[in-house]
């Protein structure tokens, strides 16, 4: 995890450059993950392995996973280690693909590198070593066999353009295995200009679905998940645990293969707005109420000033009024559901309260007696109970991030 100042690709670069320079050269330091062989044991990399690495490079350990549980490296593989570290997965990578195979580790912090490619020298090890990004790799298309990665994409920026390029450098038909973090709900607060946020790893995560859906955008086929990991219960910090916590952070390994060509546009367009998707998307980061409400009132006013326009055009249109009432009826009422899920989070039956008197003053217009004003008022009740949940929310998001003084 890193102190991250801002969103910006340049703070987000050296924060993480800043800590994993740490990481390698001072490893005995106090992190807010696990770090070395207390890693090693508890993300479960058996005895025998852990044994084979040099001591050194098995204390600056920093993955979230075993990605070796996917099983992508065969003998023989030219293999990449994707964000490598210190090089512990490169080295197990090594002893999988043998004498005839090839093993390159890319680590964007220079510290790590240079501590790699020393030991590496020392032992003899045939691992070749290169900084950079993973948004940019500096190898040819279909030139890899398997990639290895853990603990990485969550560190990306642009972590789409990073799963783009291991498409393209993986040879079709080649595999991948990862480990990485991935949270419940997505950080919405702005987190920018906080020094004493310590979450990166949670801050930077993707949403799991998320995290699937790019991978298939990609072209990547035989997605499997192995295994979910409560990572975060390893960390020595409480504040890291319960800020992991609430956002559901943990880590997951994942296997996957490369298909023979990325999507077309069309696909992955269908794929993109699927309204599952957006339904996921828009309820993770609470503005289904938002949806909701603009529904109602697209339907109400919406289809009202439709059918006017039409009309002044010289095209009759009969409203079925039911029908119209009835739909209007059903979004407001999904929407005071929406509001009322926000309890679980702030605890707080407020906007609740505003949103079922709006929605009561809207279901009596629609069906007692209609008076466009207190219809107007139902529906600026029920605007005013949406987004002040919203705040509350949010709210309550910078409380469990440690934003709020
Ligand atoms: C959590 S550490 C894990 C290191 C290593 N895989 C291990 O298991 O010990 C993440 C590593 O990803 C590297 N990293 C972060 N952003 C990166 C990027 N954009 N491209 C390549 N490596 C990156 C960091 O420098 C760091 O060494």
């Amino acid at each position: 995890m890193v102190a991250i100042l801002g969103y910006s690709r340049e703070q987000i670069t050296s924060a993480v450059q800043d800590m994993y320079t740490q990481v390698a050269n001072a490893p005995q330091s106090r992190f807010h993950f696990p770090v070395g062989y207390r890693a090693l044991s508890a993300l479960g990399y058996p005895e025998n392995q852990i044994e084979q690495l040099p001591g050194d490079i098995a204390a600056s350990f920093a993955g979230v996973g075993y990605p070796f549980n996917g099983g992508a490296i065969r003998t023989g593989d030219t293999t990449l280690d994707l964000g490598a570290g210190a090089g512990n997965d490169s080295f197990l990578a090594l002893s999988l693909t043998g004498p005839t195979g090839r093993v390159i580790s890319l680590d964007l912090t220079s510290a790590m590198t240079r501590k790699l490619k020393q030991r590496a020298n020392e032992e003899g090890a045939s691992i070749e070593v290169i900084q950079g990004t993973a948004e940019h790799l500096p190898f040819a298309s279909n030139s890899l066999d398997s990639i290895t990665s853990n603990g990485a994409l969550n560190l990306v920026p642009d972590k789409r353009r990073a799963i783009r390029e291991m498409f393209r450098t993986l040879k079709p038909g080649g595999r991948l295995q990862l480990a990485d973090v991935v949270i419940d709900k997505p950080v919405t607060v702005d987190c920018d200009s906080d020094p004493r946020l310590w979450v990166e790893c949670v801050v930077g995560a993707t949403v799991e679905e998320s995290l699937l859906a790019m991978l298939e955008d990609a072209g990547f086929e035989d997605i499997r998940i192995i295994r979910r990991i409560n990572y975060f219960d390893h960390s020595p910090s409480h504040q890291t645990r319960e800020i992991a916590k609430s956002f559901g952070a943990r880590s997951i390994e994942i296997a996957a293969r490369r298909g023979s060509q990325p999507p077309g546009f069309l696909r992955q367009w269908l794929r993109r707005s699927h309204p599952k998707r957006w339904l996921t998307a828009l309820g993770k980061r609470g503005f289904l109420s938002i949806a909701a409400l603009g529904l109602a009132l697209l339907t109400c006013y919406g289809i009202l000033a439709a059918t006017f326009l039409l009309a002044t055009l010289g095209v009759q249109v009969t409203l079925d009024l039911q029908l119209w009432s009835g739909s209007i009826a059903v979004f407001t009422a999904l929407t005071v559901l929406a509001v009322a899920t926000g309890k679980r989070r702030h605890h707080q039956l407020a906007p609740t309260w505003a949103a079922v008197a709006g929605a009561g003053l809207v279901f009596f217009t629609l069906f007692v007696t209609y008076l466009f004003i207190i219809e107007l008022v139902g529906f600026i009740m029920l605007i005013g109970a949406v987004f002040w949940d919203l705040i509350l929310r949010r709210k309550d998001e910078a409380r469990r991030l440690g934003l709020t003084r």
